[in-house]
């Protein structure tokens, strides 16, 4: 008997005690490897000693000071860390406790800097189709992830939505990566004017799409093709790296990797790590600046923004990544990893595709390899692997509904970038005995 309201109130949940480098123990003393940082969270395992100690000092001298009060010192510092580390045109930071609050920070500070700026009428938002930016209402809105947006649909603003990148469903037989890119970005223009650029605030996207798509980099050039449009008619450009950035797909940015500067950036899980709950928006000055000279004053905030002991963690997770090494271990283990998937799952039947960078991978399940077709959606194959997966002691991020919200499965990776190559044979072996369950479910 419990009365606590579970994600899933049908579910019995094994009980977590313990964590071990990138291992969770339950009460039963039984080990799974995080093999997905929970859903792309807990970077550096879940024992790191600096983290955790960098958390207890803070709280044994400052654990909160409201900011509407005070600044603090931890907070100064993280904010310092994250501009140094980022392109010259982002000035600040704004600080709140996790994605989906860092997503809602930037859709309001996007329509607020326009109203400042002289152009009220700008009041749309386009996002993508099989994207994710939170479960709150702004944030779900933009999100084009139908699934989790249907029964909501009355209660949200009216943002559209363009076709996602997604090269394994969408390229058509024969384009290059370029005519894909252009394509698309032709698409997004055509949504502009459709709507009248005029009124168009930003778009919107993941920089390496997560969870709904599992683990999907952008073709080369499309996000350049993007940025090309969003500038010919003004509109911001927004990147949610909530989940792919903060060194995940190998370097702190994922934007990086795009050659391109977004106006707004938000991320969160690898920021905290999982040792605290928060999340940032990294603000162009020229945003900043124009809040600043206009009202002075960003109409947003919560009670928790900028708490102390939550940017005390974080800093410590941003030293363990750039002085300690951590962040230059990822793009190799990620290589090692990609290996063994191909080797194991490369040709295996139900494997239509396995994509992603650095530590961030994604396996697309299929029933016919050959003609890409996914497999009813009314087996729930993605339960299924998740079940399996944590019988075998791993824990792995399967989700359904990948191609259009109802049909598709995958299986997105994301494991701590503690993590050395023993555990990564470890995590293929036991995915491999999770994933053949599919083949005993299709016989
Ligand atoms: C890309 C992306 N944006 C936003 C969010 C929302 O973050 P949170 O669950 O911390 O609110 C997520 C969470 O999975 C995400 O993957």
């Amino acid at each position: 008997m419990t009365h606590v309201f579970h994600r899933d109130p049908r579910l019995k949940y094994p009980v977590a005690v313990r964590g071990e480098g990138p291992y969770l123990l339950d009460r039963e003393g039984k080990r799974y490897l995080d093999a997905s940082g929970g859903a792309a969270v807990s970077c550096l395992g879940h024992s790191d000693a600096a983290v955790i100690a960098a958390v207890q000092r803070q709280l044994q001298t400052l654990p909160f000071a409201h900011t509407s009060f005070f600044t603090n010192e931890p907070m100064e510092a993280l904010a310092d860390a994250l501009i140094a580390r980022a392109p010259k045109s982002f000035d600040k930071v704004y600080f709140v406790s996790g994605g989906s609050e860092a997503m809602e920070a930037a859709l309001k500070l996007a329509r607020q800097y326009f109203v400042e700026k002289g152009e009220p009428q700008r009041a749309h938002v386009i996002g993508r189709r099989q994207s994710y930016h939170g479960n709150t209402l702004g944030a779900l809105a933009v999100g084009g992830n139908q699934w989790r947006r249907k029964q909501f649909e009355p209660l949200l603003i009216g943002a559209t939505h363009v076709s996602p990148c997604y090269a394994y469903r969408g390229k058509q037989p024969g384009e290059s990566d370029g005519d894909y890119g252009e394509r698309l970005a032709r698409e997004l223009e055509g949504e502009f004017l459709r709507l009248n650029p005029q009124t168009v605030i930003a778009f919107v996207a993941e920089t390496v799409a997560g969870a709904t798509l599992g683990a999907v980099p952008p073709v080369p050039g499309y996000f350049k093709r993007v940025r090309d449009v969003c500038d010919r008619y003004g509109v911001l450009l927004i990147l949610d790296e909530v989940m792919c950035g903060m060194g995940r797909c190998g370097t702190l940015w994922t934007f990086e990797q795009e050659g391109v500067v977004p106006d707004l950036v938000a991320v969160a899980k690898g920021l905290g790590a999982g040792y605290q709950a928060i999340g940032a928006l990294l603000v162009s000055k020229q945003i900043s600046d124009t809040i600043q000279q206009g009202s002075g004053f960003f109409q947003h905030g919560h009670t928790y923004i900028g708490h102390a002991a939550a940017c005390a963690g974080a800093l410590a997770v941003q030293k363990r990544l750039h002085d300690d090494g951590v962040l230059a271990r990822v793009n190799p283990l990620g290589q090692a990893l990609e290996r063994r998937l191909r080797h194991q799952f490369g040709e295996h039947p139900h494997v239509g595709d396995i994509r992603g960078r650095g530590l961030f991978r994604g396996l697309e399940l299929v029933e016919d390899r050959a003609k890409k077709k996914p497999f009813d959606p009314k087996l729930r194959m993605h339960a299924r692997v998740k079940r399996k997966a944590m019988q075998a002691g791993l824990m792995c991020y399967p989700m359904g509904g990948t191609i259009d919200g109802v049909q598709g499965d995958h299986v997105l990776l994301a494991p701590p970038f503690i993590v050395n190559e023993t555990q990564l044979d470890e995590l293929v072996d036991k995915l491999s005995i999770a994933i053949d369950t599919l083949q005993e479910e299709t016989i």
